[in-house]
């Protein structure tokens, strides 16, 4: 399983690389405006780092312009992967992106047959949000469970990200599905690492070494 990290933030991605756990990078729009610094800029200095896939999200709505900001970003480094979002503008921008080799991600996908098409329309990756899903008491892993099916049977080679990541239990359930890639934020990367019996472990030998010492 792939682990991407879900930040625009470099000292994060710096932090989660040097951990070994950083396959791939995710940002967004909402990520990138936290940061200081020009977008162009920003994705560049993730993409010096990392050599995994960066995803990097259009702002237009319009297939004229989503095609022309890809071709842009696709410009910035080999590992770009350009972020278009799930509507029927976006599939006929991933169908031409597609064609000249430019990978895609499709983003903001909430339901197995959006999934479908963005596959048929030869995305690299679909991110269904799983995070957003369970917000409105609908089942975000199950959406996984669906697509993971349907790219089955058919066997588009289209990875799933699972997208909007909130806790360990989705990592957990996401590896348990046997998901391509989980995109998690920093804070939850951290989480996964750490458990109150490994501190308290650590505690008890410090302490018994100690003693020993004295
Ligand atoms: C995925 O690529 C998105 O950047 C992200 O996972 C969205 O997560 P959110 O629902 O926490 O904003």
């Amino acid at each position: 399983m792939k682990f991407f990290i879900d930040t625009a933030n470099i000292d994060q991605i710096m932090d989660a690389n040097s951990m070994g756990m950083v396959d791939g990078v995710t940002t967004n729009p909402s990520l990138i405006a936290k940061e200081d610094g020009e977008f162009k800029e920003i994705i560049a200095r993730i993409c010096k780092e990392v050599a995994g896939p960066v995803s990097a999200e259009v702002i237009s709505l319009e297939y004229d312009g989503m095609v022309a900001e890809a071709r842009d970003l696709a410009k910035i480094a080999d590992n770009i992967v350009v972020k278009i979002p799930m509507t029927v503008e976006g599939l006929k921008a991933v169908k031409t992106l597609t064609a000249e080799g430019i990978k895609t991600n499709v983003t903001l996908v909430f339901s197995p047959l959006q999934a479908l098409m963005a596959a048929k329309a030869g995305a690299t990756y679909v991110s269904p949000f799983v995070g957003r899903l369970d917000d409105l008491a609908e089942e975000g892993m199950e959406l996984v469970n669906e697509i993971a099916q349907i790219f089955a049977n058919y066997d588009f080679a289209t990875e799933i990200i699972v997208a909007s990541v909130r806790s360990s239990l989705h990592v957990l359930d996401a590896a348990l599905m046997g998901a391509d890639i989980a995109t998690i934020p920093y804070g939850v990367l951290k989480k996964l690492a750490s458990h109150h019996m490994t501190d308290k472990g650590i505690d008890a030998f410090m302490a018994d070494w100690n003693k020993k010492k004295q």
